[in-house]
């Protein structure tokens, strides 16, 4: 059966309706880039982010070698030293090479920009462009070219290839042969030019340029420099990870696919620091873990996509890196969920540099190791042993100092709270209360993301019922986000939970009422089961293992 691709704009409406997603300051026309997460929206990505920091912080699987890994946490300040951007290269290289249009007051990605050809019988041979992945924009572009050729009596033979724009401008002069994607002459669009992606503001009362701050593009620099506070403060040994959560900001030019690409975002990141000649083999480790992170939560094998970056692709800092990359419904390729990079010694160097303060780690038990082993056989002659001691210390000692490697799997929260919203719409039949089947929006969220774990339901708004319910409901809300439902059919009310992604609904009904039974439905299956009203909890917590 072919898939159907899930309409962006179905899913959009659903997250507004139901308290998913709401547009930022909406009674004011919004603000392009930022995204609020109303009351579903915001316990599905937390549930999002505790998976992630039960899975990957407090329970991670063992390492490559069957040993226990070592995760610790850490919760940086959004604002730092602006000497930390300085350092990291993001207050020199941080940028995108943008290009605007004069005439539509437009900005693009120019890596993002591609161009095809018109008809090279019309003199001057113009180029038309459009963004990549836009398919509306391509169309556009297509449409334009086939209009001009048409006006000079020609005919656009084969269907135009698309290239990059940067290597059409490459020649300046070629700039008055393209036409922008947003109008229709050419000669509108200005030559690439950097511009930085970090907010700035002012850290006090003077808006001087000593006092200029950055908004954190990224939650990694908070980790590299407390990598030694970490190392100091705890008895972590390498190899061990540095794990936090937290907002990052990005002055994105095209903000764009709803949540996809925002201004203000989460990130959910971990710098794992390692031997250098162990780093490939973790790097290995991170890349397949984090996948199949992805899949325990439902995300199908066949819409995740890992992808080694090619050498032109990767940041300055990596020595390798494999994106993580998710077949979203309003793109034709995949799209990166996450990156898991190799970023060597680069962080660390940069710091130590830059700070003048040492960040190298010194191997206190291999080289205690060495020297036991060394010095066993002057054991018995305390001079000789010193000498050697010391021999070894001139010599040796500094082989058990490095620079740590550090392996960095990046993720986004709200990447994956799209995908996770994309993954589970669902329409399907089920039938309503005369059995008819019917239309269905279901959210299939996997149990331990869904906002609302169960919903419990009085048949009747009598006999007792009401009470029974409240009661049960009462019970399981000090461990889950649960609800509770008196009003209009049961049928109705499946409706509601099966549109928000409950996995669970429980009925209080006649029956209850005499032997303390329950009926519990299953979302997705449609399967009704009676179980004694003391095993519900039990049950949940089977479903969110
Ligand atoms: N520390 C490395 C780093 O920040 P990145 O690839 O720039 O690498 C990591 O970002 C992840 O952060 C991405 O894979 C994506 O999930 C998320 N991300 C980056 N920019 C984003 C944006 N503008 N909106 C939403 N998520 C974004």
């Amino acid at each position: 059966m072919a898939t159907v691709k899930l309409d962006m704009e179905k899913l959009v409406s659903l997250c507004r309706r139901r308290g998913f997603i709401f547009q930022s300051s909406e009674i004011y026309g919004g603000i392009n880039g930022f995204w609020d997460y109303g009351p579903l929206g915001v316990e599905l990505k937390k549930n999002i982010k505790d998976a992630w920091w039960q899975d990957m912080v407090r329970n991670p699987p063992p390492g490559p070698d069957g040993q226990e890994i070592t995760m610790v946490g850490l919760d940086c300040a959004i604002i730092m030293n602006p000497k930390v951007w300085e350092a990291s290269g993001h207050v020199g290289g941080f940028s995108d090479p943008m290009v605007d249009c004069k005439e539509s007051k437009k900005r693009y990605r120019a890596d993002q920009l591609e161009v095809i050809e018109g008809h090279h019988e019309i003199l001057p041979l113009l180029y038309y462009a459009y963004t990549s992945n836009d398919q509306d924009l391509l169309k556009a572009a297509l449409k334009k070219a086939e209009k001009a050729a048409r006006a000079s009596a020609k005919k656009l033979v084969d269907t135009p290839v698309g290239q990059a724009f940067m290597n059409v401008a490459k020649e300046v002069s070629r700039l008055a042969q393209i036409v922008g994607p947003d109008v229709d002459v050419p000669g509108t669009l200005t030559e690439p030019r950097a511009f930085n992606l970090m907010f700035e503001s002012y850290a006090g009362a003077i808006q001087s340029e000593e006092n200029k701050v950055y908004l954190r593009p990224e939650t990694a620099q908070g980790i590299f420099v407390n990598f030694k506070n970490v190392v100091d403060s705890t008895r972590v040994k390498i190899p061990f990870g540095i794990a936090q959560i937290g907002k990052a900001f990005r002055n994105e030019i095209n903000p764009r696919n709803y949540i996809f690409r925002s201004r203000e975002f989460e990130q959910m990141e971990i710098e794992f620091f390692c031997h250098p000649d162990e780093s490939m083999k973790w790097y290995e480790y991170w890349r397949d873990l984090r996948k199949k992170w992805y899949s325990t939560l439902g995300i199908q094998s066949e819409n995740l996509v890992p992808r080694e970056q090619g050498k032109e692709e990767l940041a300055h800092y990596s020595i390798g890196t494999t994106d993580i990359e998710y077949m979203f419904p309003f793109s034709e390729e995949p799209q990166e969920l996450e990156g898991v990079a190799h970023r060597g010694s680069f962080d660390l160097t940069a710091h130590m540099t830059k700070s003048g303060k040492d960040l190298t780690y010194f191997d206190e038990e291999g080289w205690n190791a060495m020297l036991q082993e060394r010095l066993e056989p002057f054991k018995e002659d305390k001079k000789r042993r010193e000498e050697e001691k010391k021999k070894l210390e001139k010599d040796e000692r500094s082989k058990f100092i490095f620079t740590p490697h550090v392996i960095e799997p990046s993720a986004g929260a709200d990447r994956f709270t799209l995908a996770v919203l994309c993954e589970s719409y669902h329409l399907d039949q089920a039938p309503d209360a005369n059995g008819k089947m019917e239309e269905r929006l279901v959210m299939r969220f996997h149990p331990r993301l869904a906002p609302v774990k169960a919903a419990v339901f009085p048949l009747m708004k009598k006999e007792g019922m009401p009470e029974k319910a409240q009661s049960l409901y009462r019970e399981l809300k000090k461990h889950y986000k649960v609800e509770y439902d008196e009003a209009g059919a049961v049928g109705r009310r499946y409706r509601r939970q099966d549109e928000i992604g409950t996995p669970f609904c429980i009925t209080i009904d006649f029956d209850t009422m005499k032997d303390d039974t329950v009926t519990i439905r299953d979302r997705d299956t449609l399967q009704q089961r009676r179980i004694p009203i003391g095993s519900v909890l039990d049950e949940l917590r089977k479903a969110m293992a």
